[in-house]
Protein backbone atom coordinates (compact mmCIF):
# COMPACT_ATOMS: atom_id res chain seq x y z
CA UNK A 1 0.00 0.00 0.00
CA UNK A 2 1.56 3.25 -1.03
CA UNK A 3 0.36 6.60 0.93
CA UNK A 4 1.68 9.84 0.14
CA UNK A 5 2.02 12.29 3.26
CA UNK A 6 1.73 15.98 3.29
CA UNK A 7 2.88 18.11 5.70
CA UNK A 8 2.50 22.07 5.82
CA UNK A 9 1.44 23.13 9.28
CA UNK A 10 4.32 25.43 9.63
CA UNK A 11 7.60 26.19 8.40
CA UNK A 12 8.67 23.00 6.21
CA UNK A 13 6.57 21.98 3.47
CA UNK A 14 7.10 18.51 3.18
CA UNK A 15 5.42 15.28 0.77
CA UNK A 16 6.43 11.53 1.31
CA UNK A 17 5.66 8.37 -0.35
CA UNK A 18 5.90 5.17 2.45
CA UNK A 19 4.80 1.73 1.31
CA UNK A 20 3.37 -0.55 4.10
CA UNK A 21 3.86 2.06 6.52
CA UNK A 22 7.40 1.27 7.11
CA UNK A 23 9.17 1.85 3.97
CA UNK A 24 10.07 5.45 3.05
CA UNK A 25 10.60 5.52 -0.84
CA UNK A 26 10.87 9.40 -1.02
CA UNK A 27 10.79 12.67 2.01
CA UNK A 28 10.77 15.67 0.41
CA UNK A 29 11.27 18.45 3.01
CA UNK A 30 11.69 22.22 1.42
CA UNK A 31 12.36 24.37 4.87
CA UNK A 32 11.80 27.55 5.18
CA UNK A 33 14.23 28.73 8.06
CA UNK A 34 16.57 30.60 5.78
CA UNK A 35 13.86 32.65 5.47
CA UNK A 36 11.94 33.33 9.13
CA UNK A 37 15.58 33.31 10.21
CA UNK A 38 15.63 37.28 9.46
CA UNK A 39 12.66 37.71 11.65
CA UNK A 40 13.68 35.35 14.84
CA UNK A 41 10.83 33.35 14.77
CA UNK A 42 7.99 32.23 12.63
CA UNK A 43 6.25 34.62 10.41
CA UNK A 44 2.82 33.29 9.84
CA UNK A 45 1.74 35.07 6.52
CA UNK A 46 5.34 34.30 5.37
CA UNK A 47 5.24 31.02 6.13
CA UNK A 48 1.73 30.69 4.02
CA UNK A 49 3.22 32.06 1.06
CA UNK A 50 6.26 30.42 0.85
CA UNK A 51 4.09 26.95 0.92
CA UNK A 52 2.22 27.93 -1.71
CA UNK A 53 5.12 28.96 -3.70
CA UNK A 54 6.86 25.63 -2.86
CA UNK A 55 4.38 22.76 -2.76
CA UNK A 56 4.02 21.77 -6.31
CA UNK A 57 7.66 21.16 -6.99
CA UNK A 58 7.37 19.20 -3.45
CA UNK A 59 4.97 16.65 -4.72
CA UNK A 60 6.21 16.25 -7.87
CA UNK A 61 9.62 15.59 -6.97
CA UNK A 62 8.36 13.53 -4.32
CA UNK A 63 6.64 11.42 -7.06
CA UNK A 64 9.99 11.66 -9.37
CA UNK A 65 11.68 9.93 -6.25
CA UNK A 66 9.94 7.33 -5.26
CA UNK A 67 9.57 6.32 -8.85
CA UNK A 68 5.57 5.75 -8.85
CA UNK A 69 3.20 7.34 -10.56
CA UNK A 70 0.15 9.48 -8.62
CA UNK A 71 -1.77 7.08 -9.93
CA UNK A 72 -0.41 4.38 -7.86
CA UNK A 73 -1.21 6.04 -4.59
CA UNK A 74 -3.57 4.03 -2.60
CA UNK A 75 -4.31 6.42 0.83
CA UNK A 76 -3.36 10.20 0.78
CA UNK A 77 -2.58 11.20 4.23
CA UNK A 78 -2.52 15.09 5.60
CA UNK A 79 -2.03 17.23 8.21
CA UNK A 80 -5.01 18.62 9.50
CA UNK A 81 -4.28 20.19 12.60
CA UNK A 82 -2.54 21.58 14.76
CA UNK A 83 -0.32 24.39 13.34
CA UNK A 84 -1.07 27.57 12.04
CA UNK A 85 -4.06 28.12 10.20
CA UNK A 86 -2.71 29.51 6.44
CA UNK A 87 0.21 26.77 6.55
CA UNK A 88 -2.20 23.88 7.37
CA UNK A 89 -4.64 25.35 4.69
CA UNK A 90 -1.71 25.37 1.42
CA UNK A 91 -0.94 21.36 2.42
CA UNK A 92 -4.76 20.31 2.69
CA UNK A 93 -6.03 22.08 -0.37
CA UNK A 94 -3.20 20.57 -2.36
CA UNK A 95 -3.75 17.30 -1.23
CA UNK A 96 -7.29 17.29 -1.59
CA UNK A 97 -6.34 18.38 -5.13
CA UNK A 98 -4.62 14.64 -5.64
CA UNK A 99 -6.71 12.72 -4.04
CA UNK A 100 -9.94 14.14 -5.93
CA UNK A 101 -7.61 13.83 -9.59
CA UNK A 102 -7.17 10.67 -8.78
CA UNK A 103 -10.13 9.16 -6.98
CA UNK A 104 -7.67 8.19 -3.58
CA UNK A 105 -9.30 8.32 -0.43
CA UNK A 106 -7.92 11.37 1.93
CA UNK A 107 -7.54 10.73 6.26
CA UNK A 108 -6.93 14.06 8.38
CA UNK A 109 -4.07 13.32 10.55
CA UNK A 110 -3.00 14.72 14.20
CA UNK A 111 0.54 16.38 13.98
CA UNK A 112 1.21 15.13 17.00
CA UNK A 113 0.14 11.40 16.08
CA UNK A 114 2.61 12.41 12.96
CA UNK A 115 5.65 12.90 15.44
CA UNK A 116 4.49 9.55 17.47
CA UNK A 117 4.64 7.48 14.67
CA UNK A 118 7.75 8.72 12.76
CA UNK A 119 9.32 6.30 15.78
CA UNK A 120 7.41 3.59 13.87
CA UNK A 121 9.99 3.95 10.74
CA UNK A 122 12.74 2.63 12.17
CA UNK A 123 11.28 0.46 15.29
CA UNK A 124 8.11 -0.57 15.97
CA UNK A 125 6.27 0.07 18.49
CA UNK A 126 4.98 -2.32 21.07
CA UNK A 127 2.32 -1.61 23.67
CA UNK A 128 1.66 -0.59 26.14
CA UNK A 129 3.57 2.20 25.07
CA UNK A 130 4.41 5.72 26.50
CA UNK A 131 5.39 8.33 24.13
CA UNK A 132 7.28 11.42 25.65
CA UNK A 133 6.54 14.28 22.87
CA UNK A 134 8.49 17.16 23.05
CA UNK A 135 8.40 19.81 20.11
CA UNK A 136 7.92 23.67 19.12
CA UNK A 137 4.22 23.58 20.60
CA UNK A 138 3.12 20.44 22.32
CA UNK A 139 4.81 18.69 25.69
CA UNK A 140 3.35 15.76 26.74
CA UNK A 141 3.05 12.74 28.10
CA UNK A 142 1.00 9.83 25.92
CA UNK A 143 -0.48 6.83 26.79
CA UNK A 144 -0.90 3.99 23.88
CA UNK A 145 -2.43 0.26 24.57
CA UNK A 146 -2.68 0.11 20.91
CA UNK A 147 -2.12 1.35 17.76
CA UNK A 148 -3.86 4.58 17.00
CA UNK A 149 -5.10 4.98 20.44
CA UNK A 150 -4.01 7.84 22.20
CA UNK A 151 -4.55 8.59 25.89
CA UNK A 152 -2.63 11.79 27.58
CA UNK A 153 -1.82 11.49 31.10
CA UNK A 154 -0.23 14.79 31.57
CA UNK A 155 1.25 17.77 29.30
CA UNK A 156 2.75 20.94 30.28
CA UNK A 157 0.53 24.00 32.00
CA UNK A 158 2.11 26.82 29.81
CA UNK A 159 4.85 26.61 27.05
CA UNK A 160 6.12 24.14 25.38
CA UNK A 161 9.77 22.59 25.55
CA UNK A 162 10.54 23.79 22.25
CA UNK A 163 9.13 27.07 22.78
CA UNK A 164 11.31 27.70 25.84
CA UNK A 165 14.22 26.49 24.18
CA UNK A 166 13.55 28.88 21.62
CA UNK A 167 12.78 32.16 23.81
CA UNK A 168 16.09 31.23 26.15
CA UNK A 169 18.07 31.28 22.63
CA UNK A 170 16.40 34.47 21.69
CA UNK A 171 17.66 36.23 24.85
CA UNK A 172 20.75 34.66 24.22
CA UNK A 173 21.05 36.29 20.64
CA UNK A 174 21.46 32.78 19.30
CA UNK A 175 19.97 32.41 15.96
CA UNK A 176 16.36 30.73 15.36
CA UNK A 177 15.56 28.50 15.60
CA UNK A 178 17.38 28.38 18.83
CA UNK A 179 16.61 24.65 20.36
CA UNK A 180 19.47 22.84 18.19
CA UNK A 181 22.06 25.98 19.30
CA UNK A 182 21.43 25.70 23.03
CA UNK A 183 21.75 21.83 22.51
CA UNK A 184 25.16 22.43 20.77
CA UNK A 185 26.86 24.61 23.36
CA UNK A 186 25.39 22.94 26.07
CA UNK A 187 27.36 20.11 25.33
CA UNK A 188 30.55 22.71 26.01
CA UNK A 189 29.15 23.91 29.09
CA UNK A 190 28.37 22.97 32.53
CA UNK A 191 25.63 23.00 35.08
CA UNK A 192 26.62 26.10 37.07
CA UNK A 193 24.04 27.88 37.73
CA UNK A 194 21.60 25.17 39.14
CA UNK A 195 18.35 26.43 37.90
CA UNK A 196 14.74 25.28 39.29
CA UNK A 197 13.63 22.26 38.35
CA UNK A 198 9.79 23.04 37.95
CA UNK A 199 7.00 20.76 39.35
CA UNK A 200 10.05 18.13 40.02
CA UNK A 201 8.35 16.60 43.18
CA UNK A 202 5.02 16.82 41.86
CA UNK A 203 3.37 13.77 41.57
CA UNK A 204 1.49 14.06 38.67
CA UNK A 205 2.63 14.27 34.96
CA UNK A 206 1.83 18.17 34.34
CA UNK A 207 4.97 19.75 32.89
CA UNK A 208 5.88 24.15 33.42
CA UNK A 209 8.82 25.72 31.74
CA UNK A 210 7.38 29.33 32.05
CA UNK A 211 9.07 30.00 35.22
CA UNK A 212 12.21 28.30 34.42
CA UNK A 213 12.52 30.14 31.06
CA UNK A 214 11.64 33.38 32.96
CA UNK A 215 14.27 32.49 35.60
CA UNK A 216 17.12 31.86 32.74
CA UNK A 217 16.03 35.12 31.29
CA UNK A 218 16.41 37.61 34.63
CA UNK A 219 19.36 35.99 35.23
CA UNK A 220 20.66 36.75 31.90
CA UNK A 221 19.75 40.43 32.11
CA UNK A 222 21.17 40.89 35.72
CA UNK A 223 24.04 39.70 34.84
CA UNK A 224 24.67 41.74 31.56
CA UNK A 225 23.62 44.88 33.42
CA UNK A 226 26.58 43.88 36.22
CA UNK A 227 28.85 43.66 32.97
CA UNK A 228 29.56 40.30 34.39
CA UNK A 229 31.68 37.62 32.64
CA UNK A 230 29.79 34.30 31.84
CA UNK A 231 29.71 31.45 29.77
CA UNK A 232 26.68 31.12 27.37
CA UNK A 233 27.91 27.55 27.62
CA UNK A 234 27.22 27.32 30.81
CA UNK A 235 23.92 28.93 31.18
CA UNK A 236 22.66 26.45 28.07
CA UNK A 237 24.23 24.07 29.92
CA UNK A 238 22.38 24.57 33.17
CA UNK A 239 19.01 25.71 31.06
CA UNK A 240 19.13 21.64 29.66
CA UNK A 241 20.12 20.08 32.44
CA UNK A 242 16.90 21.72 34.10
CA UNK A 243 14.71 21.10 31.21
CA UNK A 244 16.10 17.30 30.93
CA UNK A 245 15.76 16.60 34.48
CA UNK A 246 12.24 16.97 34.64
CA UNK A 247 11.44 15.62 31.81
CA UNK A 248 13.55 12.47 32.28
CA UNK A 249 12.15 12.05 35.86
CA UNK A 250 8.42 12.43 35.10
CA UNK A 251 9.02 9.70 32.03
CA UNK A 252 10.25 7.22 33.89
CA UNK A 253 7.75 7.56 36.44
CA UNK A 254 4.75 7.25 33.97
CA UNK A 255 6.30 4.36 32.82
CA UNK A 256 6.38 2.57 36.09
CA UNK A 257 3.13 3.89 36.92
CA UNK A 258 1.59 2.72 33.65
CA UNK A 259 4.16 -0.80 33.07
CA UNK A 260 5.13 0.11 29.77
CA UNK A 261 7.17 -2.06 27.22
CA UNK A 262 8.01 0.34 25.33
CA UNK A 263 9.17 4.41 25.87
CA UNK A 264 9.37 6.52 22.60
CA UNK A 265 10.38 9.88 22.05
CA UNK A 266 8.59 11.95 19.54
CA UNK A 267 9.03 15.67 18.14
CA UNK A 268 11.46 18.19 17.41
CA UNK A 269 13.08 18.21 20.75
CA UNK A 270 13.28 14.38 20.41
CA UNK A 271 17.11 15.41 18.66
CA UNK A 272 18.52 17.25 21.55
CA UNK A 273 21.42 15.11 22.00
CA UNK A 274 21.27 15.82 26.52
CA UNK A 275 17.92 14.74 26.29
CA UNK A 276 18.63 11.18 24.17
CA UNK A 277 21.49 10.52 26.60
CA UNK A 278 20.21 11.32 29.79
CA UNK A 279 17.03 9.00 28.89
CA UNK A 280 19.05 6.50 27.84
CA UNK A 281 21.30 6.39 30.66
CA UNK A 282 18.65 6.33 33.54
CA UNK A 283 16.04 4.29 32.09
CA UNK A 284 17.61 1.13 31.33
CA UNK A 285 14.97 -1.21 31.92
CA UNK A 286 12.51 -0.69 29.58
CA UNK A 287 13.48 0.29 26.21
CA UNK A 288 13.59 3.67 24.92
CA UNK A 289 13.31 4.77 21.05
CA UNK A 290 13.95 7.98 19.51
CA UNK A 291 13.32 8.36 15.39
CA UNK A 292 16.54 8.84 13.91
CA UNK A 293 17.50 13.23 13.49
CA UNK A 294 15.37 13.51 9.91
CA UNK A 295 12.53 12.34 11.18
CA UNK A 296 12.60 14.06 15.03
CA UNK A 297 11.39 17.21 13.06
CA UNK A 298 7.83 18.22 10.66
CA UNK A 299 8.39 15.70 7.97
CA UNK A 300 5.87 13.80 5.57
CA UNK A 301 7.03 10.30 5.81
CA UNK A 302 5.83 10.37 9.92
CA UNK A 303 2.64 11.99 8.46
CA UNK A 304 2.22 8.98 5.82
CA UNK A 305 3.17 6.37 8.52
CA UNK A 306 0.22 7.65 11.28
CA UNK A 307 -1.94 7.78 7.65
CA UNK A 308 -1.42 4.01 7.03
CA UNK A 309 -1.93 3.18 11.14
CA UNK A 310 -4.99 5.31 11.12
CA UNK A 311 -6.49 3.91 7.96
CA UNK A 312 -5.43 0.27 9.21
CA UNK A 313 -7.41 0.29 12.01
CA UNK A 314 -10.51 0.97 10.74
CA UNK A 315 -10.78 4.82 10.87
CA UNK A 316 -12.60 5.67 7.82
CA UNK A 317 -11.52 8.03 5.30
CA UNK A 318 -12.16 11.74 5.08
CA UNK A 319 -14.95 13.32 2.60
CA UNK A 320 -13.61 16.52 0.71
CA UNK A 321 -14.91 18.68 3.45
CA UNK A 322 -11.78 18.33 4.95
CA UNK A 323 -10.06 21.18 6.25
CA UNK A 324 -6.72 22.23 8.06
CA UNK A 325 -7.96 22.86 11.90
CA UNK A 326 -4.97 24.53 13.95
CA UNK A 327 -7.03 23.79 17.34
CA UNK A 328 -7.24 19.94 16.52
CA UNK A 329 -7.35 17.87 20.00
CA UNK A 330 -5.70 14.20 19.88
O1 LIG B 1 8.45 19.14 16.01
P1 LIG B 1 9.01 20.37 15.47
O2 LIG B 1 9.85 20.31 14.22
O3 LIG B 1 7.88 21.41 15.19
C1 LIG B 1 6.71 21.45 15.97
O4 LIG B 1 5.83 20.59 15.76
O5 LIG B 1 6.69 22.32 16.86
O6 LIG B 1 9.83 21.03 16.65
C2 LIG B 1 10.49 22.23 16.51
C3 LIG B 1 11.10 22.57 17.86
C4 LIG B 1 11.72 23.96 17.87
O7 LIG B 1 11.29 24.60 19.05
C5 LIG B 1 13.20 23.65 17.91
O8 LIG B 1 13.95 24.66 18.55
C6 LIG B 1 13.22 22.37 18.69
O9 LIG B 1 12.14 21.64 18.19
N1 LIG B 1 14.46 21.60 18.50
C7 LIG B 1 15.35 21.36 19.50
C8 LIG B 1 16.41 20.63 18.93
N2 LIG B 1 16.15 20.45 17.60
C9 LIG B 1 14.93 21.05 17.36
N3 LIG B 1 15.31 21.70 20.79
C10 LIG B 1 16.34 21.32 21.56
N4 LIG B 1 17.41 20.62 21.09
C11 LIG B 1 17.48 20.26 19.80
N5 LIG B 1 18.54 19.58 19.34
ZN1 LIG C 1 6.20 19.16 14.64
Amino acid sequence: MYVMGVESSCDETSVAIVKDGKTVLANVVLSQIDIHKEYGGVVPEIASREHVKGISLVFDQSIKKAGIQYKDIDLVAVTEGPGLIGSLLVGVAAAKVVAMNYDIPIIGIHHIAGHIYANNIEHDLVFPCLALVVSGGHTELILMDKHYQFKKIGETVDDAVGEAYDKVARVLDLPYPGGPMVDKLAQQGKDLYHFPRPLFDSKDYQFSFSGLKSHVINLHHNLSQRHEVFELADFCASFQEAVTDVLVKKTKAAAKEYQVKQIIVAGGVAANKGLRGKISREITDIPVCFPSLGYCTDNAAMIAVAGFFKYKTGNKADDYTINGNSRLEL
